[in-house]
């Protein structure tokens, strides 16, 4: 049964590259916490296309790094739903920093699976908002291969 007052929500979570191998106990985490994964893809990202998913980053200094792990190698895309699923997939991931990870949450997938600030194995959206958007992005409503999303991951 739900919970009363909790909301069912859509979140984007991106396996990264430096966490691909490590791709299935991820999934299991997902799914151990009670969480559905509605859509799932492996998607090669150009330089482009990384550049418009982390638009908000543009003016940081590790920028540049960032867009070079995201498109070193392909990277699971996966939408996933669950009561409140943005805090309690971001609460999944654990800090940003793997080393602070390990100290403050250290059941979290960073904690495991993370090296550095750039290389923490998993994106998760910040706000029900961006995840709508960043779900757009790699999950075109509007058909899924037809060629009028060309610019869009579809990667068909
Ligand atoms: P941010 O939104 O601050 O963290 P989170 O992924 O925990 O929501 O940053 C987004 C991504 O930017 C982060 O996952 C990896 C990268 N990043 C760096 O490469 N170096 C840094 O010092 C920070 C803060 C982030």
């Amino acid at each position: 049964a739900r919970k009363l007052g909790s909301k069912k929500e859509r979140t984007l979570a991106l396996i990264k590259p430096d966490g691909i191998l490590k791709m299935g106990e991820i999934i299991d985490m997902i799914l151990g916490a009670g969480l559905t994964i509605t859509k799932a893809k492996m998607v090669a990202l150009t330089r482009d296309q990384a550049m418009d998913f982390y638009i908000d980053h543009h003016a940081k200094p590790f920028l540049h790094d960032l867009v070079g792990l995201i498109i070193s190698a392909p990277i699971f895309a996966i939408e996933i739903l669950g009561d409140e699923v943005v805090s309690v997939w971001k609460k999944l991931m654990g800090p940003t920093d793997p080393s602070i990870a390990r100290s403050e949450a250290p059941n979290s997938i960073r904690a495991s699976f993370g090296t550095d600030e750039t290389k923490n194995a998993v994106h998760g959206s910040d706000s029900v908002a961006l995840a709508a958007q960043e779900l757009e992005l790699f999950f075109p409503s509007n058909g899924e291969c037809g060629p009028t999303n060309t610019a869009k991951l579809t990667n068909c």
